[in-house]
């Protein structure tokens, strides 16, 4: 038979490609990770995230700023806290004038219509490092989350939009959002980190936090990355509590749960590239071995096609420079 379909025809050149390209990636995907550190005029790299700082309060009004005007307009806020506030119970987590709170009020002075969300974990706060209350070397399910639900409140009545708990607890999403409601924030929404992986390609974010666990590590918690249909059950309990958005993490390794997540539910669904993906691409691009700009772009792509509708990632400021 004669050769009547030739896909090739749509591939001719840029302007048929873009016609006919199924997905875009635009400045209104992205959710920017920010790192806050004590301190002033403070703006330092964190090793092993090259590109990537940790910032004083006075200089996150610049950054700010400058996102807001790149067209970024949601953040994610993350703390490095002194040693000395860290304890087991996560005391200074709920500090209405710890560096959280007084971070969220100044991202909002900078920019008033940015949308603001906080971690809520208590590893940054824990003298052990782990997510929750330790006793006896686990980690107490039921008392974390009263905790979690506190530091929630505590992050909303800072002005937080939205609260992010990525501790992976049991229930805290119920917890949190009772508190939420109780308290007339009812207005302040939730995205859970429901599909969250015990997962090595952390590292790079704990070093930026100091915020390694001290013993153990985070498997009796965080799920185990040999599972899938897992992810739904986590991700529809999630939904039951509360949750307005749903996340998998980390993104690439995952793009199976995000489009299985995508098909089995109605609420937006975030995907989290995380410290060590980032930490990957600028290793082998300072080689010469990949180049930048373009294995970036194929990721996030992939997150676009996968089914994720909001993208956490550290390239966000790279993506939209090279787009414009
Ligand atoms: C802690 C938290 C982690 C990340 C986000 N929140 C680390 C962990 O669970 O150990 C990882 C983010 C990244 O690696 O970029 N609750």
């Amino acid at each position: 038979m004669q050769q009547l379909r030739r896909n090739r025809r749509l591939r001719t050149n840029e302007a048929i490609r873009s016609l006919v390209r199924e997905h875009t990636i635009t400045p209104h995907d992205f959710l920017v990770p920010l790192f806050v550190v004590e301190g002033k005029g403070i703006k330092e790299e964190i090793p092993s995230m090259p590109g990537y700082y940790r910032y004083s309060l006075d200089l996150l009004t610049n950054e700010v700023k400058e996102l807001w005007s790149m067209g970024l307009k949601s953040v994610l806020l993350f703390v490095k806290v002194p040693d000395d506030l860290k304890d087991n119970k996560g005391t200074e987590a709920i500090n209405p004038e710890g560096l959280m709170q007084r971070a969220v009020k100044t991202v909002k002075e900078a920019a008033p219509d940015i949308l603001v969300m906080t971690d809520v974990a208590l590893d940054p706060y824990s003298s052990y490092g782990h997510d929750g209350i330790v006793e006896k070397g686990y980690i107490i399910n039921d008392e974390t989350c009263k905790v979690l639900a506190e530091m929630s409140l505590s992050h909303a009545q800072a002005g937080a939009d939205f609260v992010a708990p990525s501790d992976m607890m049991d229930g805290r999403i119920l917890a949190i959002r009772e508190v939420l409601e109780k308290e007339s924030f009812k207005q302040t929404g939730i995205m859970s980190y429901s599909a969250k992986y015990a997962s090595a390609f952390y590292g790079p974010f704990r070093d930026a936090l100091d915020s390694a666990p001290g013993f153990g590590d985070k498997k009796t918690y965080q799920m185990d990355f040999s599972n899938r249909d897992e992810a739904i059950k986590e991700t529809l309990m999630d939904i039951d509590e509360g949750a307005d958005i749903v996340m998998v993490k980390p993104g690439l390794c995952y793009l199976d749960i995000v489009r299985d997540v995508r098909d089995a539910v109605d609420v937006p669904v975030a995907v989290y590239q995380v410290s060590g993906e980032y930490a990957m691409v600028k290793a082998a691009a300072e080689k010469g071995w990949l180049d930048h700009d373009t294995v970036m772009l194929e990721q996030i792509m992939a997150f676009k096609r996968a089914g994720a509708h909001i993208i956490a990632s550290y390239f966000a400021k790279d993506i939209v420079k090279l787009l414009s």
